[in-house]
């Protein structure tokens, strides 16, 4: 059975991954969600307004309260500077199962800080939640992700073609990443605990 500790603090060389605050929605804007490059990734469209992003950081604030509820902002350890977002979603109780998503903002890309974070969170979630199996997929055109959930240790299982509808009303084709808790703690047996004033 999976436990849950909600958002706690991680850190890892480079990055300090902690909760979002209210006050980061404009840095959100600025560094991720107004962005095509980052958004075209994803399946929300760009965000046009800040308006939005304060809407979707508050939405995120307040479901904190909950354990379950895993979302981290990715921050630069030295300048303390938002650069993106990770997450663990849709658990489920039957399996234990889960997905994980995450953007950083461009002018961060191809720095190794989102196979950094990605590496952290897959550590919370097999060694400390008891997660047994995270999953994610990524459009065949963004390979860059693909390449991260490999690096990270996830194994492509399949390709599902037109898996998602993007904002700009194209279908696209998505391959699907695995890693099972068992795989990941045989082969990350002496892996560093990434959690700050972990209770
Ligand atoms: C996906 C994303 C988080 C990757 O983060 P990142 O910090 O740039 O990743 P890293 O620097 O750790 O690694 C990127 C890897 O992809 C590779 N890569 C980048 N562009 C590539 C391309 N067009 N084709 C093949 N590989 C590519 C890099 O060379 C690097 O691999 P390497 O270390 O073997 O050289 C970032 O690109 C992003 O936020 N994209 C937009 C949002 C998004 O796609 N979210 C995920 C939705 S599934």
């Amino acid at each position: 059975m999976s436990t849950y500790f909600g958002t706690p603090p991680i850190e890892t060389d480079r990055l300090i991954l902690r909760k979002f605050e209210l006050s980061d929605a404009q840095t959100v804007f600025d560094h991720w969600l107004s962005d095509e490059r980052v958004s075209d990734n994803r399946i929300s469209p760009a965000h046009q307004t800040v308006s939005e992003t304060i809407e979707r950081v508050t939405k995120i604030v307040s479901e904190y309260k909950s354990e379950e509820f895993c979302y981290w902002a990715i921050t630069l350890k030295e300048s303390g500077e938002l650069i993106g977002e990770i997450d663990l979603y849709d658990f489920d109780q039957a399996t234990d199962n889960c997905q994980v998503g995450y953007s950083l903002g461009f002018q961060w890309w191809n720095q190794g800080y989102g196979t950094e974070a990605l590496r952290a969170v897959l550590e919370i979630g097999f060694r400390h939640m008891n997660l047994h199996k995270i999953s994610a997929s990524h459009n065949t055109g963004n390979p860059a992700s693909g390449r991260i959930m490999s690096k990270a240790g996830m194994l492509q299982e399949g390709i599902i073609r037109d898996m998602i509808r993007n904002a700009k009303n194209q279908y696209k084709d998505c391959a699907i990443y695995g890693i099972l808790q068992e795989d990941y703690l045989k082969k990350n047996a002496n892996a560093q605990t990434y959690i700050l004033n972990f209770i």
